[in-house]
């Protein structure tokens, strides 16, 4: 039997094991590497078409942010205001602003206000709006403190090490569903409330691959 393999063929077991560590060591370095916080888009701040304030909107005026992202509780994308959803104001409020001219000429045109969109996953990593708002994950805990944004900026590094660390313990985010949109919620004990409800609503946040991949 021991002659149907050359002796050279004893090596390959230990060849493939040094090479699968090497390999397994370097997807671990990369992913360690470019997935730290300085390779991700954190701070990226586009200047947009018009200068809409969510500082004034939210944190002076206090609207909710359903008042404009009406389909963030329903579907995989929170959707941008149409013109119309301005225009429910400045019809009336502030009308011949100069840096309204432009909402005013979409209003009249039809042509929608082409905003550049801030946070943008990969295509290859799959994301859902309504999945975490409708357990109780705040806006806040994935764009930050959005009613101090003079102009939206990315807040957090949505790398998948981020998505994972909550994931693991979702217990440290979870807020009561009523507080989703709140802006600066604390709660007086996280864990144990976290620990409540993630019991209370069976939140399972999955770490296999294909949850996010496929
Ligand atoms: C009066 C309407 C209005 C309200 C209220 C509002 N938003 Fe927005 N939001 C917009 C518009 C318009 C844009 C696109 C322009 C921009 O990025 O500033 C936007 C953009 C965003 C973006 C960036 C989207 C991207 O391109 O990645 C986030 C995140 C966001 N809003 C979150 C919120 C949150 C959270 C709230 C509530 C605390 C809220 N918004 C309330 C109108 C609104
Ligand atoms: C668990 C993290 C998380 C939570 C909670 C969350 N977002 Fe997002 N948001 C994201 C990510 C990630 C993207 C980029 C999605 C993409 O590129 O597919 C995004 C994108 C957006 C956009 C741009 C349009 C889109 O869907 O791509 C808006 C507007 C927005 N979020 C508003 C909100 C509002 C309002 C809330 C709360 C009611 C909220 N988000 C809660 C992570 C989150
Ligand atoms: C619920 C009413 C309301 C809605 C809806 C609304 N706004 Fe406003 N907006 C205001 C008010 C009130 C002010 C003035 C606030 C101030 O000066 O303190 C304002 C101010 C502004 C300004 C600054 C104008 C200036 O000359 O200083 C811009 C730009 C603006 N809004 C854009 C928008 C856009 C774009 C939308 C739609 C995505 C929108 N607003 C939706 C009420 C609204
Ligand atoms: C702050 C906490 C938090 C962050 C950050 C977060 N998630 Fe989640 N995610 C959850 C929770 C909680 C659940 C479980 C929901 C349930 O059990 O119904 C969940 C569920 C999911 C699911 C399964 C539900 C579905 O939509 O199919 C996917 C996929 C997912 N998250 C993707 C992501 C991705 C991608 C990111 C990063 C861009 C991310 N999540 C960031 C808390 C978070
Ligand atoms: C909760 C969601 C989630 C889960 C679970 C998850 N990933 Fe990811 N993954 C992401 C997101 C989001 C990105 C994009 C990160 C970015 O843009 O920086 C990503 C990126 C990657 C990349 C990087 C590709 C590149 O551009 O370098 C690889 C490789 C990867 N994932 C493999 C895996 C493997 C293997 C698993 C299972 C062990 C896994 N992922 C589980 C969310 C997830």
């Amino acid at each position: 039997m021991s002659q149907l393999f050359p002796e050279w063929a004893n090596q390959v077991p230990r060849r493939l094991l040094v090479g699968s560590i090497v390999l397994v060591n370097t997807i671990v370095f990369t992913v360690w590497y470019f997935f730290s916080p300085e390779f991700t888009q954190v701070g990226y701040m586009p200047e947009q078409p018009v200068p809409f304030s969510h500082q004034i909107h939210v944190g002076k005026l206090g609207m909710d942010c359903q008042y404009c992202h009406t389909q963030v509780y329903d579907s995989r994308h929170a959707n941008i205001p149409a013109t119309q959803t301005c225009m429910n104001c400045h019809n009336q409020i502030k009308t011949d602003s100069e840096k309204l001219a432009l909402v005013r000429e979409s209003w009249e045109s039809g042509e929608p206000i082409e905003w550049y969109k801030v946070h943008m996953l990969p295509d290859y990593a799959y994301f859902n709006h309504a999945a975490h708002v409708n357990v109780g994950v705040g806006c806040e805990s994935c764009h930050g403190r959005i009613d101090r944004m003079e102009v939206v900026y990315q807040a957090e590094p949505l790398s998948m090490g981020w998505c994972l660390d909550c994931h693991r313990e979702p217990e440290k985010y979870v807020r009561p569903v009523e507080e989703v949109t709140t802006m600066g919620y604390v709660a007086e004990n996280q864990i144990e409330l976290g620990l409540q409800l993630v019991a209370k609503q069976n939140i399972d946040a999955p770490v296999y691959c294909q949850a996010c991949h496929y």
